[in-house]
């Protein structure tokens, strides 16, 4: 089977507009969500533009807030500053990589908690370690939707992780743990890194190199998700970290790149955007 992301997503972005609807009426206002980019690398021009897209499917009121390359850190933290002053922002999310001049810890620091639509907050980060509420980390929380919404059972499960960024390869590892799964972080240091993946029921793969993950490194029947979002250096089209021709008839349960894991990130930023708004409302 493979999953959707693109469907899934839709389903739910369907859901949120509906719920969104009645907002003017009962608090006043749509939920705001605002984006900040840095320069103009094209992969993040391109990710803002379909948060902005998604917004306005969704009813939620997007600003995209464009900035030179050339911003100093004080200049991005001013701005931080001002957007969790004004009580009209509900999220704020500040695109990244950041230019190499730009600290992009202290940036993402500077940003309200409560405001914090990534789930980058290191606040929000022990939270989630802690298993306290708060806002989880849009890629992660799309890829436990996906599982569940494929019937997946995680309970018990075998899952190894490949990759270990703040922004994926940890944060799905807790999720996967906290669903009760047997967590193996796997990373590009592994020893006999085949054999370890081979002994995944569920694979989630967040490494960012083509084509990584090849047929022998996979068991029949097994989940795989995955993560990559790269170019094809043979084709220049975009393909993920998992060999998806190779693999596809071995797994049970496989995410295609595009229209994956990709889309339900970007559903679960707009869930979160909803969620900081109703608990500022409060
Ligand atoms: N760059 C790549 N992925 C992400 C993400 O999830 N959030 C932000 N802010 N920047 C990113």
């Amino acid at each position: 089977m493979i999953i959707s992301g693109k469907e899934l997503s839709a389903r739910l972005k369907a859901e949120m507009a509906e719920a969104v609807k009645s907002f003017p009426e009962k608090y006043g206002r749509v939920p705001h969500l605002v984006v900040i980019l840095v320069g103009e690398n094209p992969a993040s021009v391109s990710y803002v533009t379909g948060k902005a897209k998604a917004s306005a499917e969704v009813g939620i009121r997007n600003t995209t807030i464009r900035r030179p390359e050339s911003i100093s850190e004080a200049e991005l933290l001013g701005l931080i500053a001002e957007l969790n002053a004004d009580p009209e922002m509900d999220g704020i999310l500040v695109q990244l990589p950041l230019p190499k001049h730009i600290d992009e810890s202290k940036v993402i620091e500077a940003i309200d908690k409560a405001k914090d639509v990534d789930g980058f907050h290191p606040l929000n980060v022990a939270a989630l370690w802690q298993k306290q509420p708060c806002t989880l980390p849009c890629t992660p929380k799309g890829i436990i939707k996906m599982l569940k919404a494929a019937g997946v059972e995680i309970v018990g499960k075998r899952a190894v992780v490949i990759g270990r960024s703040n922004i994926v390869g940890l944060p799905v590892s807790k999720l996967l743990l906290d669903e009760n799964a047997t967590v193996t972080m796997a990373h590009s240091r592994t020893c006999n890194l085949a054999e370890v993946t081979r002994g995944a029921e569920i694979l989630v793969v967040a490494i960012g190199r083509p084509k990584f993950v090849t047929a022998d490194m996979v068991s029949d029947g097994a989940v795989v998700i995955d993560v990559g979002v790269n170019r094809d250096p043979e084709t220049g089209k975009l393909c993920g970290d998992v060999d998806f021709a190779a693999i596809e008839p071995k797994a049970s349960v496989i995410t295609p790149v595009p229209g994956g894991v990709g889309p339900m990130t970007i559903c679960c930023l707009m869930e979160n955007t909803i969620e900081c708004f109703l608990r500022s409302r409060k």
